[in-house]
């Protein structure tokens, strides 16, 4: 993870790094740092903790000059300190590095580099980048850039100054984000678009082990070869405002309500009543679609937990055999994996790097493989065969809300477009579940209305030490995602579970007074599921329970019941989940937790 930015033109470049980097402190906000060169002097001020306390510090001490980087970081090597903090110079004090990755092999290059006389100050593996493009310094900053990552293992995106070259700033990617800004004069880097997106709207998308020279007059992109790249320019449509709070109080409560506009969004040109389901983005034939036997889908945190939900719905509607499974842990067991397998990777940010190393896992044994992300450009979108964009706009806050929604969206018009091409529902089948999916949006609002209540939950909750999730089928891989939520931004322990197999060993856990969250949509297991609630509340839970309107029974079993607009039951993840995200919001901000930059986490996780 990490955040980068680089700036070089005519104008000061601390306030655009600043600003570059608090858009990219969802990437990390451990500590942070920028390095800026003026009259051949290299100044670096960096510090630990938010990026308000070198705001701070600048403006005590300011950091003047037109061509600089800056790092805003999530702690891989080395605690959070400001010695820790990039930028990170070499010996000589000449050459200034900000890099979001890890450097495998630094250790010995560490070793090499010390006994050939350079000397290290930092628990980081970074440091030893600045001291190897000095070691292979002969006059130009990219050659020996260029010299310098051909010895490095691992992942990076780095930016590059020397006070040697006060009119260059270079920068290569592998494995971590980067883009390009193309200003009037001026020119940038960055992890992430909304960085430079108050100052251009011009992009350039680097790929892996593509080498970037910025300088006033231009930017040059060039191969590990030196041979030089044309790149066509991206050009961002949305608007910068996307990006910021809008009058809410934190970007998680703005993208919770935002859900009904990134559900329409998603479903637009793609689910259209009478028309059959018509993928403009995927390439994949009728034959080809008719020949899967397995489909894996693989993900991590909130976007497995959609993946489960996808589970179900392919199996359900076309079904085709499907396996959910955590990316870290798939692309080390040696799955089994050839031509008639479809890999389904979703992803947020389209930069994790578990996931992304998955992906090119099965596309190197010949499975096909389909993205669904919501960022374009990103690498998974590159790497993947198809794509199926999610159209949720940028999600800020760490804790991920509508980027799940519109997954679960995705994964439905997925399950749909197998089953029209296999033949699996009929057309009126099909017609049913994607009418049921428009109105979707409109009972999302109608959701986020019982927003009193699940607040007044939290006030009288908040203060429990464990909680748990119940849940069967469907509900059960929503409680999943509901107790992460409530887990990586209260910090309240809790546990999902499902609800049948709770009596075989868990249970052991429920005292009087424990909180417990039901969810009881699925109309097949509905009184099976309040019989699992009845074994909880007998033994002293207060629960809290949600199901369709008009499914009463509950009331008999559960301390408060609420109720959600009826929909099919295979759609009611889309709308289960808001309470639960509002829940987990209203328990974070009660016990005054950081809401939207939680302890210990980052958005976007491109470290193994
Ligand atoms: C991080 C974030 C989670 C996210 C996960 C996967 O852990 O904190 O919110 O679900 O990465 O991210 P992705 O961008 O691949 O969906």
């Amino acid at each position: 993870m990490c955040g980068i930015v680089g700036y070089i033109g005519k104008r000061e470049a601390s306030p655009f790094l600043i600003e570059g980097l608090s858009k990219l402190e969802y990437r990390g906000y451990d500590s942070a740092g920028i390095a800026v060169i003026n009259n051949g002097e290299l100044k670096v001020s960096k510090c630990k903790g938010r990026l308000a306390n070198l705001e701070d510090r600048i403006k005590n001490d300011p950091v003047k000059g037109t061509l600089g980087i800056g790092h805003t970081r999530w702690a891989t090597h080395g605690e959070p300190s400001d010695v820790n903090s990039h930028p990170h110079t070499n010996t000589n004090g000449t050459i200034s590095v900000v890099h979001n990755g890890i450097i495998e092999n630094y250790l010995s290059i560490k070793e090499w580099l010390i006994k050939k006389g350079y000397e290290f100050y930092t628990e980081t593996d970074t440091e030893v980048i600045p001291n190897l493009v000095d070691y292979y310094y002969k006059g130009d900053i990219l050659e020996a850039v260029m010299k310098a990552v051909s010895k490095m293992e691992g992942s990076y995106a780095i930016g590059v100054v020397t006070t040697e070259e006060p009119d260059k700033l270079v920068a290569v990617r592998k494995d971590s984000p980067l883009i390009v800004g193309l200003g009037q004069d001026e020119y940038y880097i960055a992890s992430d678009i909304p960085a430079v997106l108050n100052h251009t709207r011009d992009v350039y998308f680097l790929n892996d082990k593509e080498f970037v020279l910025l300088t006033r007059e231009g930017v040059k992109i060039l191969s590990q070869d030196g041979e030089e790249i044309k790149k066509e320019v991206y050009h961002v449509t949305w608007n910068a405002d996307a990006a910021e709070k809008g009058g809410y109080e934190h970007f998680m409560l703005k993208e919770i309500h935002e859900q009904p506009k990134a559900l329409r969004d998603t479903m637009t040109s793609r689910i259209i009543p009478g028309k059959p389901i018509q993928l403009d983005d995927i390439t994949i034939t009728s034959e080809q679609i008719k020949n899967i036997k397995r489909i894996y889908i693989i993900a991590c945190g909130t976007a497995y937990h959609a993946g489960v939900v996808g589970k179900y719905a392919i199996e359900k509607l076309a079904r085709i055999p499907v396996e959910i499974e955590v990316a870290s842990e798939f692309r080390y067991r040696d799955p089994i994996i050839d031509e008639s397998t479809l890999l389904i990777a979703v992803s947020q940010s389209g930069e994790t790097a578990d996931t992304l190393a998955a992906l090119r896992l099965a596309k190197q044994k010949g499975a096909r493989v389909i993205a669904i992300t919501n960022v374009v450009g990103s690498s998974i979108s590159r790497e993947a065969d198809d794509v199926l964009y999610t159209w949720a706009g940028p999600e800020i806050a760490v804790a991920s809300t509508k980027a799940y929604t519109t997954q679960l969206i995705a994964m439905y018009i997925i399950a749909l477009f197998f089953a029209q091409n296999k033949g699996t529902l009929s057309n009126e089948e099909i017609e049913e579940i994607k009418r049921e999916m428009l109105t979707l949006p409109e009972k999302t609002e109608e959701v986020l209305k019982t927003k009193d209540v699940v607040q007044k939950f939290a006030s009288k909750n908040y203060m429990h030490k464990d909680m748990f999730f119940l849940g069967r089928g469907l509900d059960y891989a929503v409680a999943m995602e509901g107790s992460l939520k409530l887990k990586e931004i209260s910090y309240i322990h809790s546990e999902a579970y499902a609800a049948g197999e709770l009596k075989h060993g868990t249970i052991a856990l429920i005292e009087p007074g424990t909180a417990v969250i039901a969810l009881a949509t699925q109309e097949d297991i509905y009184d099976k599921m309040v019989s699992n609630i009845r074994e909880v509340t007998t033994r002293g839970a207060k629960v809290l329970g949600f199901a369709f309107e008009g499914h009463t029974e509950i009331e008999k079993t559960v301390d408060l019941a609420r109720y959600i607009p009826k929909t099919l039951p295979i759609l009611a993840p889309v709308l289960s989940v808001v309470p639960l995200q509002l829940l987990a919001y209203y328990m974070a901000t009660i016990k005054g937790c950081d809401v939207d930059k939680p302890r210990n986490l980052a958005k976007s996780v491109t470290v193994e």
